[in-house]
């Protein structure tokens, strides 16, 4: 069985984002996040993650789709399962700074689930 290496942490992402690269034939409907630049998105993360010695506390990496097609270029970061719609490269910056090294999610990008419609009860 294998043993754990010494001096490692398990598991050994503080944080550990996810960013769509999922391709679809262009005449589909959905769309996909590729075509809307998420190589550049991933790129810009993994500069910054590495800039700013991140690294190996947190890990961002490419990821299938999300199914969430629609909203993309899609992100998710965990522990905290914040999910992030419409990300470009001009967001890179705060997601990391703000949410990566603070821990405060930004709220204008984040895919809010639907409110419950408040019933006559
Ligand atoms: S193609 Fe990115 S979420 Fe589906």
């Amino acid at each position: 069985m294998p043993e754990p290496v010494p001096n490692r942490r398990y598991p050994p992402f503080e944080r550990h984002v996810f960013i769509c690269l999922n391709e679809r034939p262009a005449d589909n409907p959905r769309g996909d996040c590729t075509r809307k630049g998420s190589p550049q998105v991933l790129a810009r993360f993994k500069e910054l993650v590495e800039g700013m010695k991140l690294k190996p506390r947190i890990r961002a990496q490419k990821c299938g789709c999300l199914d969430t097609c629609e909203l993309g270029v899609s992100v998710v970061v965990y522990p905290e399962a914040v999910w992030y719609k419409q990300v470009t490269v001009a967001d890179v910056d705060e997601i990391v700074q703000s949410h990566l090294v603070k821990g405060i999610p930004v709220e204008r990008l984040r895919m809010v689930p639907p409110q419950p419609v408040q019933g006559n009860a």
